[in-house]
């Protein structure tokens, strides 16, 4: 029986969870505070902060995993790349995980491989990013190097918006670098995450194409497979698959690009399960949770069904503690309707709750009209 650590305890880690403990995995599942979602379903959980070196040492010490699962990008990856060097199995890799945390290094390894970007630049101070972005073109999208689920991240549609967006970049940087990453503003006609399965044996798969709209930085609904044209198709597995390559390991990652009417282009990447990816509980027969737990246990993945599904997130509107959820009846009232509450014990305005499943014809409409018959009461 493997015993996995795994790092960060939300809702992708609680299934991925469930998919591990069904192939007979001992799951320790690590977070900042008790009762996350991933430990209500673990053999064991601990309580630290992830960017803590000295408790992530420790844990790491006490349960002597033999997988240490990321979940999340905040964490202290130098002790990742340290125990890796001790013999400890880090997923995918300890590079893949410190790389992706940084915005630039990933990005400057997607580069050094060939692979298209938008036009960016880094700045350190607001009078260089003004430079920057002027060099660029307004308008332009400006982002810590170091933040997740688009924390800090703002549009500078003029050069009068530069002050701001450094502003509100600086109050949502994680870590200790004060810097940006500054990015030419993309028209796309749609963006994907294309979910990419690197495999201990066997040849890289990718799911089928995940099509997805955001708005304060995080996911409002998902669907797949989003229709594409063969050969945009196939770039974006090119690139998927030379960045991972690079990165190394086995595991499922979420490469994220942009597609315009001329052309795919490379994003950003997780090396784990994606949130937009959620849709995959209902629309494959194999969830993305299900795919990281086999890939990185070497077991076999000989095929991939996809159906049309949809996925719709449930948020909660206030600040309050034991969450109460009402209209989940006439949610899965509907046939093809499924629903997953994460039973996060805490809320606060737009923390995602819940999320609203569909599959079959019209699955997108069916999924966010189930998920606003939800309400999160507290
Ligand atoms: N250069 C860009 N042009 C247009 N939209 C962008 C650009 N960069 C990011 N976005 C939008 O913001 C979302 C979040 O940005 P992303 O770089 O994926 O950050 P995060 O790590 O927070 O997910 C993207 O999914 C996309 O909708
Ligand atoms: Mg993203």
């Amino acid at each position: 029986m493997k015993k996995i650590l795994l790092l960060g305890s939300g809702e992708l880690g609680k299934e991925f969870v469930i998919s591990a403990k069904r192939m007979g995995c001992y799951v320790v599942a690590c977070d900042s505070y008790a009762g996350a979602p991933a430990m209500q379903v673990a053999d064991e959980f601990c309580v630290f902060s992830m960017l803590d070196e000295t408790a992530l040492r420790a844990a790491i010490a006490q349960h002597q995993p033999d997988l240490i699962v990321p979940e999340i990008e905040a964490i202290r990856t130098e002790v990742l790349l340290q125990v890796e060097q001790e013999g400890f199995e880090v997923i995918p890799s300890a590079r893949a995980a410190n790389l992706t945390m940084n915005r630039d290094r990933i990005r400057d390894v997607a580069v050094g491989l060939g692979v298209r970007t938008a036009k960016f630049s880094y700045a350190d101070t607001a009078a260089e990013l003004l430079i920057k972005a002027t060099e660029i073109g307004f308008p332009v999208v400006i982002k810590p190097v170091m933040s997740s689920s688009g924390k800090g991240q703002s549009v500078a549609k003029t050069a009068a918006d530069i002050a701001t967006c450094w502003d509100y970049a600086c109050a949502g940087m994680r870590g200790d670098r004060q810097k940006v990453i500054v990015e030419e503003f993309i028209h796309f006609d749609f963006e994907i995450t294309l979910l990419t399965i690197r495999q201990r044996n066997g040849q890289t798969l990718f799911c089928e194409p995940i099509g997805h709209v955001q708005e304060r930085g995080d996911y409002q609904y998902s669907w797949q497979p989003q229709p594409m044209q063969a050969h945009y198709l196939k770039a974006a597995q090119d690139m998927a698959e030379k960045v991972t390559t690079d990165l190394g390991g086995a595991g499922l990652f979420g490469v994220e690009f942009f597609v315009t009417a001329n052309e795919v282009i490379f994003s950003e990447l997780s090396p784990r399960p994606h949130d937009t990816g959620m849709v995959t509980l209902i629309s494959q027969n194999l969830s993305e949770f299900d795919l990281h737990a086999r890939a990185i246990l070497g077991l076999p993945i000989p095929q991939i069904d996809c159906t049309e599904g949809a996925s719709a997130v449930v948020l909660a509107t206030q600040d309050g503690k034991d969450p109460q959820y009402s209209g989940i009846e006439a949610a899965l009232s509907e046939p093809g309707v499924d629903v997953r509450i994460f039973g996060k014990p805490t809320t606060r305005p737009y923390r995602r709750m819940a999320v609203a499943l569909a599959k079959g014809p019209n699955a997108l409409p069916r999924a966010r009209e189930a998920a606003a018959k939800i309400s999160v009461l507290v």
